[in-house]
């Protein structure tokens, strides 16, 4: 592939500057391609309604055909052009969770290409919180595809320096805002049918979609793939092995001592993520806490950041304590058995 000179656009997401917004939405309309950050992870963005642009995109990230984008829009309204119809529990959950880390999965229109949904009938729609891929998709005045912006597979970035790392050389421009807030990927949702169907944890949870309505049960790693093929049981995986432990409190902290150790004895790096409270209790390793424990917001915020560490540390196996298997804790344990498949 032929490098790209990458141009780096600073923009603080409290206070627009314009001019530059101006310049990337249009790069966007020109068919380029622009990482911008969004409140879950950065994204890779490309003109949704442009092919060779589309294209683009999966050859920076190296990712293959058969897997589908998520279309990227203002507002709810924005969605009706692009499906066949737009279900009316569609209509209710976009007023309750958007703009916010919800993805929706509806039957598509005629106006979204099969590159977009990999030849799928369906196409999968968000409204961004972030104000900068808001003020981005206005200015475009396009919707925008945006994959997370990382190598495929690799972990998703929630800084710029992490999109630099993965993808400089290869994009147009990489937009930094800082940190990104929600740190896990937007909640997946199948809404063609009942029950509504969750494709992929995220940060929007479970029991808050429930609040609003009882008919919805969360797909299992098999219909996962066959519904979204993106789903794979290796995914989100730093270069280092990956392995969550089992059990509670001290048995978990002892399992985690063990292996540590049994692989340090091996000549491995080892590398550990734990939560704030139990930093303390993996003396002679390396140890990167993720939050309190309690605080799943942060430890969801923290999680992929200190796997990037860790691997930038050269740790040849990372060993990771489990956390509480509710609300966002389920999407944390979900990227953490999928990095260590
Ligand atoms: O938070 C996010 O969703 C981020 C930011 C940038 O918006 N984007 C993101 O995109 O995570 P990506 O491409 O890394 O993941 C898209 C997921 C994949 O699991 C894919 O299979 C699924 O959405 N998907 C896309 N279109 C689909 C469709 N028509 N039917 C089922 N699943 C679909
Ligand atoms: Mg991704």
């Amino acid at each position: 592939m032929k490098k790209i000179n990458t141009k780096i656009i600073k923009i603080d997401s409290l206070n627009i500057d314009m001019t530059k917004l101006k310049e990337a939405g249009q790069a966007i309309r020109e068919g380029k391609i622009v990482a911008f950050p969004t409140e879950t992870v950065y994204g890779l963005g490309a003109d949704a309604l442009n092919e060779e642009a589309i294209k683009k995109i999966f050859l920076a990230k190296d990712r293959p055909l058969y897997d589908p984008l998520i279309v990227h829009i203002n507002c709810l309204e924005d969605a009706i052009d692009l499906v066949e119809e737009l279900p009316p529990i569609a209509r209710t959950l976009g007023q309750n969770f958007w703009p916010g880390p919800l993805t929706m999965v509806m039957k598509k229109s005629k106006k979204i290409s099969d590159i977009v949904t990999s030849g799928l009938d369906t196409v999968a729609i968000r409204v961004p919180g972030h104000p900068v891929a808001q003020a981005l998709i206005r200015e475009a005045q396009k919707p925008i595809v945006a994959p997370s912006a990382n190598l495929f597979t690799h972990v998703s970035p929630t800084k710029a320096q992490h999109v630099i790392d993965d993808l400089k050389g290869k994009v147009d421009i990489i937009i930094d805002s800082g940190e990104t807030t929600v740190g896990v990927e937007s909640t997946v949702v199948d809404v063609t049918e009942l029950p509504l169907k969750i494709l992929r944890l995220g940060g929007t949870t479970v029991e808050s979609i429930r609040k609003i309505t009882a008919k919805i049960i969360i797909a299992n790693d098999n219909e996962g793939v066959n519904k979204s093929p993106g789903m794979l049981k290796k995914h989100y995986a730093p270069k280092a092995k990956l392995i969550l432990a089992e059990g509670k409190n001290e048995t978990m902290i002892n399992h985690i001592l063990n292996l540590a150790s049994n692989y340090q004895k091996l000549g491995k790096k080892v590398g550990i993520i734990s939560s704030k409270e139990n930093i303390n209790k993996y003396n002679g390793f390396i140890v990167k806490s993720l939050g309190n424990a309690k605080d799943l917001q942060t430890c969801a915020q923290n999680l992929y950041a200190q796997l990037r560490l860790l691997d930038e540390l050269e740790c040849n196996i990372i060993i990771s304590e489990n956390f509480e298997n509710k609300g966002l804790g389920r999407a944390i344990m979900d990227r953490l058995r999928r990095a260590s498949n």
